[in-house]
């Protein structure tokens, strides 16, 4: 059985002081929910110092939004895994389409961050997706597909499981229209099938989420979809209620 596993991508939003009040209200909240999945929040650099502070003693974890796959040296503005290792970071999102778009970043650089990650005991989150017009002429499986296949190339068979996959189609992504739990349940299947060799056969380890435009008032069917393991969270993440809520779909009826 795979844990469910719910992932808040605060992406560039909260200062450290705003993370700290947010951080009281959802462990408060935590309180009130058996659920079973592992939560995690994703703050920027400036705030994993307060979010790990504020979540000792908790079972809430906090992970980063990337870093510089190098182990130190002369990359003036960058941060490496050992700094987020040090910070208690259990997770790291690598690959967000925002990073690819906004800022260059290829896939060949994307390989090298999820090899590093898993390498320092850091479980990468891959997100891969594709975008409107890709998904208009038919070309989904084949876009998620490649991006899988190029990021994971430098994984052994065994570092795969460690890593999480996150299918987060660009259109959805803080447009407010998500894809159907049917999509995710379907790509989460294809992405397995895929895998299916690199991993000689035993996908079963393997945790894929879904992201884009999750909210309280369409997590019950991310939650009920085969094979998709949990949820990555923008917009709806930085309201610590709504967040709980997401958290609480998982519980076990
Ligand atoms: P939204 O939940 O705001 O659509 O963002 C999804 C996302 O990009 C998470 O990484």
């Amino acid at each position: 059985m795979r844990q469910p596993l719910v992932v808040a991508n605060w992406k560039m939003n909260m200062t450290s002081p705003e993370a700290s009040v947010y951080c009281q209200r959802l462990r408060t909240l935590m309180q009130e929910t058996t659920t079973p999945a592992e939560v995690v929040v994703c703050p920027p650099y400036t705030a994993i110092e307060v979010v790990r502070a504020a979540f000792v003693g908790s079972d809430l974890a906090v992970g980063a939004q990337n870093f510089y796959p190098a182990p130190k040296g002369a990359y003036t503005g960058e941060v490496s895994i050992s700094m987020l290792k040090a910070l208690d970071c259990r997770y790291v999102i690598v690959g967000h389409s925002e990073r690819r778009l906004r800022f260059g970043e290829t896939a060949e650089t994307i390989g090298e961050k999820v090899k590093v990650a898993v390498e320092h005991g850091i479980t990468p989150i891959l997100c891969v997706g594709e975008t409107m017009s890709e998904r208009s002429l038919g070309m989904t499986e084949k876009v998620i597909g490649q991006q899988l296949l190029t990021c994971l190339k430098h994984l052994q068979s065994d570092q795969l499981a460690q890593v999480v996959v996150a299918y987060e189609p660009l259109w959805a992504i803080g447009t407010g229209r998500s894809a159907t739990a049917k999509d995710a349940a379907q790509l989460a299947t294809y992405a397995r099938q895929r895998l299916q060799r690199l991993m000689n056969g035993d996908t079963d380890a393997m945790r894929i989420l879904y992201g884009g435009s999750v909210a309280p008032d369409n997590i019950a069917e991310f939650a009920a979809a085969d094979g998709v393991d949990g949820v990555l969270v923008g917009g709806a993440s930085l309201d610590p209620d709504k967040f709980q809520a997401i958290a609480r779909a998982y519980e076990v009826k």
